[in-house]
């Protein structure tokens, strides 16, 4: 888009001008604070993972853990998607492990499976051993990390920084792995709900100093991953978890803005927009438009095209992310992407054209 255009200001109520060209950078902190932009900003979930060959190289020198805890070796793999696929974001690259560290848990990533516990949290007795993690003296690496990626960044793409939600990380921690349906960590939540109480409280504290840690770093953003919430239905949501996710952003308020992320929640959508993040990131079970309505349009949304479209010929995914783009009516506060992370077979190069369309198709043009 070349001409500078005239937006409605929905806050102050005068007309705002776009500029003519933002960084990446501008543009995607203008999006979080529903600010006008010239283009629609655009990153994905997994983005720094395995469907690039450079990452799979990269991977067959350090395992994954080593990449991950070394400033480095994370700062090059954060940096890989950014000018291979033009997007607005650079995630960091890390893993919502990584603050188990700080709490006394011992885990692995198992290629193939994914996270592993050592020894599950189970019983009182076990989550009274846990402890409260401290991000500079357990994952230092990650701060490092963001403070070289912040540097080395400049405005060509605002830094993300992200944490696992105290819900989605409590699964893996009494499950002990990945699973379907977390009977076990479940079974906690509703059979001892004064040990998953004490559990979530503990993860909540950890999580709190790890995400504050990251916005002094140099995060300009922070992404709250609760990928398995979609297991809870509203009334487990209201008593079980979204006290802390509240208890998190609360606390955030003030740094950066806030993303919360998860799938399979079109029942909850009216409830998560009440947690105080300041975006809402959505699947493709709904429609933008009828997502963005349950949450409001006076907050941000994320998202939204099924990961397995841009499996699909170009024509499909083409269609399908204009469609993305018409529901989102120009409105301001729309950040585009996929409603959950980069599939490992996807062609990088799909994803490169797929930015491209976003980007091409004008931003910022009067709500409908
Ligand atoms: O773009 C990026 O890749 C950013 C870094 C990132 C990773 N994990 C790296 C990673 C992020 C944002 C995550 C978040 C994460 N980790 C989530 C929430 C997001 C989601 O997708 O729901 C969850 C649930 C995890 C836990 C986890 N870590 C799983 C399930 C796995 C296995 C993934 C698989 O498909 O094998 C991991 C390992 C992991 N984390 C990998 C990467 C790149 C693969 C490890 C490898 O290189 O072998």
């Amino acid at each position: 888009m070349n001409a500078v255009s005239a937006t409605p200001d929905r806050t102050g109520g005068t007309a705002a001008v776009t500029p003519v060209e933002m960084s990446s950078r501008e543009r995607f902190l203008a999006a979080v604070n529903r600010r006008p932009v010239d283009r629609t900003p655009v990153w994905f979930m997994r983005q720094a993972g395995r469907c690039l060959p450079e990452y799979r190289a990269l991977r067959e020198r350090y395992d994954f853990l080593t990449v991950a805890r070394t400033p480095e070796l994370a700062a090059e793999a954060t940096l890989m998607p950014v000018d291979r696929l033009g997007v607005d974001g650079a995630v960091l690259f890390a893993d919502i492990m990584l603050p188990l560290d700080g709490m006394g848990v011992a885990f692995r990533i198992d290629p193939g499976i994914g996270p592993v516990i050592e020894r599950p949290i189970r019983t009182a007795a076990d989550v009274a051993r846990l402890r409260v993690g401290r991000a500079e003296e357990a994952t230092p690496y990650v701060l490092d990390a963001l403070r070289l990626l912040r540097e080395r960044l400049g405005d060509r793409a605002a830094l993300l920084g992200f944490a696992g939600a105290p819900f989605t990380l409590a699964c893996y921690l009494v499950e002990g792995r990945g699973s379907r349906e977390f009977p076990r960590a479940k079974a906690m939540m509703y059979g001892d709900p004064g040990t998953w109480h004490a559990l979530m409280d503990v993860i909540t504290e950890t999580t709190i100093d790890y995400l504050r840690g990251q916005a002094g770093a140099g995060a300009d953003v922070v992404q709250l991953f609760d990928s398995w919430l979609g297991l809870v239905g509203p009334e487990t949501y209201a008593t079980s978890v979204l006290p802390y996710t509240r208890r998190i952003f609360e606390a955030l308020r003030g740094t950066v803005p806030t993303i919360h992320f998860s799938t399979g929640t079109a029942t909850l959508l009216d409830q998560i927009a009440t947690s105080g993040c300041d975006a809402v990131s959505v699947d493709w079970r709904l429609p933008l438009d009828v997502a963005w309505e349950r949450i409001g349009h006076d907050r941000v949304i994320q998202g939204n095209l099924d990961p397995t479209l841009v499996l699909a010929p170009w024509a499909a995914v083409e269609t399908g992310a204009t469609d993305v783009l018409r529901r989102a009516a120009g409105r301001p506060g729309h950040v585009f992407n996929l409603g959950h992370g980069i599939i490992p077979a996807t062609d990088p190069d799909i994803l490169r054209r797929l930015v491209d369309l976003v980007h091409a198709h004008a931003a910022g043009t009067t709500p409908a």
